[in-house]
């Protein structure tokens, strides 16, 4: 169901994000390049890894792998010794194989079609999108976690739940079709925001929200998760874990508890640490 929403009310959107944009804009290194290459890879990595772990990694991975030809020359071992730190290693072999692919098939430059890119593996309709924005400054609609985020807050804040399809239809009616390589950033920085505040998560409103809280991961991967982290990092807080794996608090809290019913783990003062 379509809703209505008067050219005002955009309007208003649209300089919200702008003026957010103007002031608090973040520049990060990913955005001081056109490089499809730079680009395709910071966007394979902040599919699931946060922007200040990713802000670590890049440089470190695109200084070693400067170009799709270096990378698809790149051993998996090599490709994946790079990623440490990153987490869901496949993405490591994904961003490999289009680089071969990118060679091979298309001569070292990367097709600017949105079909086409998701024939790649490891990218799915939003990095296809966030692709054709950031590296050809094409406007294709698409919707991440941060834009989601926006897009509920503000033309949303009443309803109990919002599907993706109530959202794509004003992302593509509030596109900036002259520059959407800075809207999309201006969209993504808001909605990123908005996440930070203390109040409620507009995306707990989200039925993506919902399908993936449901069958995403087992426990038992959770587990897994939250053991390796502890690893990697030492002590966290139950909250710094959550937001990490970008799980809610509450389903991190039980696992952890039972992790530490079995001795895995041990709890004090509010802080997690692996039992050694
Ligand atoms: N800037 C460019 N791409 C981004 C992303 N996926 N998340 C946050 N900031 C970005």
């Amino acid at each position: 169901m379509s809703m209505s929403v008067s050219p005002r009310r955009m309007k208003k959107f649209r300089d919200i994000v702008w003026r957010h944009y103007h002031e608090h804009g973040r520049a990060l290194p990913w955005r001081n390049t056109k490089d499809p290459y730079r680009i395709v890879a910071s966007e394979i990595m902040l599919q699931q890894t946060q922007v200040e772990r990713v802000l670590e990694k890049y440089p470190i991975f695109v200084r070693r792998f400067p170009s799709w030809k270096r990378l698809a020359r790149a051993t998996p071992a090599q490709a994946l010794a790079a990623w440490q730190g990153l987490g869901y290693n496949r993405r490591a072999l994904a961003l490999k194989r289009i680089a071969e692919t990118v060679v091979r098939k298309y001569k070292g430059k990367l097709p600017k079609d949105p079909a086409l890119l998701e024939e790649f593996p490891g990218i799915g309709s939003a990095t296809a999108g966030s692709i054709c924005a950031f590296a050809f400054n094409i406007p294709v609609p698409f919707i991440e976690t941060n834009i989601r985020r926006a897009y509920i807050h503000f033309f949303f804040p009443k309803k109990r739940t919002v599907g993706d399809d109530d959202i794509l239809p004003l992302v593509k009616r509030t596109v900036d079709t002259h520059n959407p390589r800075e809207w999309f950033w201006a969209l993504m920085d808001y909605g990123s925001m908005l996440g930070r505040r203390e109040k409620e998560n507009p995306n707990r409103r989200s039925s993506q929200y919902h399908k993936q809280s449901k069958f995403r991961g087992s426990d038992r991967q959770l587990r897994g998760n939250i053991l390796t982290l502890l690893i990697r990092e030492g002590m966290l807080s139950h909250q710094a874990i959550a937001k990490k794996l970008n799980e809610p608090r509450a389903r991190v809290r039980k696992i952890i508890l039972s992790l530490a019913k079995e001795k895995f783990i041990h709890v004090h003062e509010g802080k997690v640490n692996i039992v050694r």
